[in-house]
């Protein structure tokens, strides 16, 4: 598959909540999503996978209108992370054998393999989830989302309830699934410094609408627009 490749295409989406939102998240490409609160960051990954429909605009994924895709499928291979893990009771094992499960595809998961990429130990299988720290049930519940074999993951402030060196952790073994698994990523973050770390690509959304686009380290440096310039000095 071509590096240039739209993984994820937004053309004229607009909600009650957001105006006119196109864009394009390409193959390995990681995106990072800011604005205000309120603004409509999380309300358009929501999109991305069906927790919400547009009421006009299209949205593309692999060039199939996800109108057509069936929900499960694309759900698992377009995968949503949240602020909180939000695993179930049990154990790590069982929340990461729960996508599998549900479509009958247990013995192919293998949670060993899971663990390890994303670095945690064996032993944790048996762990309930409960007893393990905030970073640890995030990297549980990317597992649970890589049991699906995502080619996209969504991250809405998947790190902001995690301490600096935990939220290292995890933007490392963010940037080692991109280039090993070859995933691209859109994740929402409060985050300015997180965002322009990890961001190739940034969005700017304010009052629903995307006030300024395009390379990271270019927008940061340069904005465009004088929304996301004081956004900026804030
Ligand atoms: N389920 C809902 N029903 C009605 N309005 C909602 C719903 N969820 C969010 N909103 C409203 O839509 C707007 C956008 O909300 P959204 O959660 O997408 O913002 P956000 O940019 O993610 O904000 P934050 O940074 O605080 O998470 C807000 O005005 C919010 O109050
Ligand atoms: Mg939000």
């Amino acid at each position: 598959m071509d590096k240039n490749q739209s993984i994820i295409t937004c053309k004229d989406v607009s909600t009650d909540r957001l105006k006119d939102i196109s864009f394009e998240l390409r193959r390995k490409q990681i995106t990072t999503i800011v604005g205000p609160s309120g603004a409509g960051k999380s309300s358009l990954l929501f999109l991305l996978n069906r927790l919400e429909e547009p009421t006009s605009g299209e949205i593309y994924y692999l060039g199939r209108n996800i109108k057509d895709i069936p929900v499960t499928q694309l759900r698992c291979e377009i995968g949503m992370v949240f602020q909180s893990a939000y695993l179930f009771d049990g154990t790590a094992e069982e929340n990461i054998q729960y996508g599998p499960k549900l479509r009958g595809e247990v013995e192919d998961c293998d949670v060993n393999r899971l663990l390890d990429l994303v670095d945690l130990p064996q032993s944790f299988k048996s762990r309930y989830v409960t007893s393990l720290s905030g970073g640890e049930q995030q990297r549980v519940a990317i597992a649970r989302t890589f049991a699906n074999k995502p080619s996209v993951l969504l991250l809405d402030e998947a790190t902001s309830a995690l301490d600096i060196k935990t939220t290292e952790h995890i933007e490392e073994l963010l940037i080692r699934l991109r280039d090993e698994k070859e995933i691209s990523v859109l994740m929402v973050t409060h985050n300015l410094k997180q965002a322009e770390r990890m961001g190739e690509q940034t969005l700017y959304i304010e009052e629903g609408r995307l006030l300024e686009s395009g390379l990271t380290s270019e927008i940061f440096e340069h904005p465009e627009t004088n929304h996301f310039e004081q956004f900026l000095k804030e």
